[in-house]
């Protein structure tokens, strides 16, 4: 009896063991899982998304680029007042909190289409026209300003931020205040010099070709005219110059009532053909109201309400 009672007992603290075991095994997962949804900002799908991410290199990645359109964003592009001391002539006319960011910045990048049109002018399959020199006076069609890859701007075509945009900007962020969205606009006028610096950076880190897509070339930005705001929420500067911005409630906001502003997005999902430049869900350009309603009702980009494409 003695001997069968000890030899249960021991039995009994074996299977108390193998309990315990199973039991700080599970209890180990579940800590690491919360802690790691934590880690990505209590976002489950993101968790996951950052767990294949990591371990698969799915055939449709063409690359994995870091995010600004796809690029890590740095200090110097981001909120044009962190610039004060070193490019006076790039502050904005408004002031601007300092943005304290870093996006994570893996993306998937589209292929491009195999059937793309064939573009009359540009000689290049990127969309510049080879050997084109910067012109002495800038393009306007419809009494548009226009810069892109095929129509640069003058070297010292230095307009400062657009008046008329900020007060556009700002009318637009007092009414997205209403449905609780906090717009900051976190670069805007840029100079040719100040992108000379910003294009080379990206073309050193990721090389000419993947910067083409996602930078332009000193004297072709869009933000040398003073028109272009790049725009993210206040405290969600993960997803300032990130495609993941176009689905967040503030990037959804934007696309559907910006253009009553005045505001389009000029560089649109699956338009890279026409615009030359990856889908930028940040990137807004001001052309007014009238103009900018006529783009979104017919869904269109600049290059194609202007004909230039
Ligand atoms: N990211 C846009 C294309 C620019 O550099 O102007
Ligand atoms: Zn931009």
């Amino acid at each position: 009896m003695k001997k069968r009672g000890r030899f249960s007992t021991r039995k009994r603290n074996r299977t108390n063991k193998w309990m315990n075991i199973i039991v700080g095994i599970f209890f180990i997962l579940i800590v690491a899982s919360i802690i790691f949804i934590g880690v990505n900002g209590w976002n489950v799908r993101q968790a996951i998304e950052s767990v294949r991410g990591e371990t698969e290199q799915p055939s449709e990645f063409q690359e994995i680029v870091p995010n600004p359109d796809e690029h890590v964003l740095t200090d110097d592009e981001v909120g044009n007042d962190h610039q004060e001391a070193k490019e006076p002539e790039e502050m904005p006319l408004k002031k601007v909190e300092e943005p304290q960011i870093t996006p994570d910045n893996k993306v998937k990048v589209e292929p491009k289409k195999k059937s793309a049109p064939v573009q009359e002018k540009p000689s290049s399959s990127i969309g510049y026209i080879e050997g084109q020199e910067l012109p002495d006076k800038p393009k306007y069609v419809k009494g548009i300003l226009i810069a892109s890859k095929q129509y640069p701007l003058p070297k010292d075509f230095a307009p400062g931020e657009s008046k008329e945009a900020r007060a556009a900007f700002d009318e637009m962020a007092a009414e997205a205040l209403l449905s609780g969205i906090k717009l900051q606009a976190f670069s805007t006028y840029r100079s040719y010099d100040y992108q000379v610096t910003l294009y080379n950076r990206y073309v050193e880190r990721d090389g000419q070709e993947a910067a083409d897509r996602y930078s332009a070339r000193p004297g072709y930005s869009e933000h040398q005219t003073g028109l272009a705001f790049d725009i993210g929420e206040v405290n969600h500067e993960k997803h300032w110059a990130s495609t993941s911005f176009g689905e967040t409630e503030a990037g959804k906001w934007l696309g559907a009532n910006a253009y009553q502003y005045g505001f389009i997005l000029r560089y649109p999902k699956g338009k890279e053909e026409i615009t030359g430049y990856m889908h930028e869900s940040w990137h807004y350009r001001y052309v007014g109201k009238e103009k900018a309603l006529q783009i979104f009702k017919r869904n269109i980009t600049l290059e194609e309400y202007l004909g230039i494409q």
